[in-house]
């Protein structure tokens, strides 16, 4: 079977993401910072929030992979520069270094979030902090572009989305065939939410799940996921999947 690499696997998103790849057949490498309640394939613990967790997690891992899911997140809760280190900085950081082994067609799939659509509106400060290069200092970053910690999870979610449009273009993937995607969730029913209803407030976080009829769960956004890693989807490169039940379109026709 194929080889895919996921993070984030000991809750929610990552760990259904987890349960379906093995499922189906794939030899499922977990990645967290949390030891998973169920067991998922081969399971490797690492932080990847700083340059030594993944460093150290690159080391422990196979020479030759398929896929990589980067589905493993912070809330936003412990402050801008955790959740920059996390969600942007050890992520792409953890892609660029598995990039070698990722075989030829291979695919990376970034766990983005509606929450990462301001990425036009902030076009400035969201592109420059994209175009620092390795596993900067975040404090630093956060400090140099004045990021808010309560904006420090969109942000996250911006450079993202833009580092994904790049990525799919960069010689270091492009040049054997390797996809870079995204999936943007809206809101999922998952450990983070509550965190997310701390951070945003009730009222907001009610009110997309309202637009929709409920709120996803894990098992909405998994199948998707790993479509974007499969053959399938091999024409699918530097794109965007809203997986939101419509969250998108229903605030896109608003403004028409
Ligand atoms: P979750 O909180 O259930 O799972 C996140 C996992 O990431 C946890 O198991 C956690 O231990 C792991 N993680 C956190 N820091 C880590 C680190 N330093 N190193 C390794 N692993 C680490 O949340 P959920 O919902 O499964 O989130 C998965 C992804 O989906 C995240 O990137 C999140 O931003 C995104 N997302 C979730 C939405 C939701 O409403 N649940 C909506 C939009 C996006």
């Amino acid at each position: 079977g194929k080889t895919i690499l996921i993070t984030g696997v000991a809750s929610g998103i990552g760990a259904r993401t987890a349960e379906l790849a093995g499922q189906l057949g794939a030899d499922v490498i977990g990645v967290d910072v949390r030891e998973p309640a169920a067991a998922v394939g081969s399971f490797v613990k690492a932080d990847i929030s700083t340059k030594a967790g993944v460093d150290d997690l690159i080391a422990r891992l196979p020479q030759r992979i398929d896929a990589l899911c980067n589905v493993a997140g912070l809330s936003g809760s412990t402050g801008a520069a955790s959740t920059l280190a996390v969600n942007f900085f050890g992520l792409r950081a953890l892609s660029e270094g598995l990039a070698p082994r990722l075989r030829e067609g291979g695919a990376i799939v970034n766990v983005a979030s509606i929450a990462g659509y301001g990425w036009r509106a902030n076009l400035n400060r969201a592109a420059s902090m994209v175009g620092i290069e390795g596993f900067p200092d975040v404090a630093e970053v956060v400090c140099d572009h004045a990021v808010r910690n309560e904006e420090g999870y969109p942000v996250s979610k911006e450079l993202l989305l833009l580092w994904t449009f790049r990525a799919a273009h960069q010689d270091l993937f492009k040049r054997r065939g390797i996809r870079v995607n995204a999936v943007s969730p809206g809101p999922v029913e998952t450990p983070i939410l509550k965190q997310f209803r701390t951070v945003l407030g009730d009222a907001r976080v009610d009110s997309d799940i309202a637009r929709v009829g409920r709120a996803g769960t894990a098992g909405d956004i998994a199948p998707v996921v790993l479509f974007l890693c499969s053959d399938g989807a091999r024409w699918i490169n530097g794109a965007n999947v809203p997986v939101d039940g419509g969250l998108e379109a229903s605030i896109n026709a608003e403004m028409f």
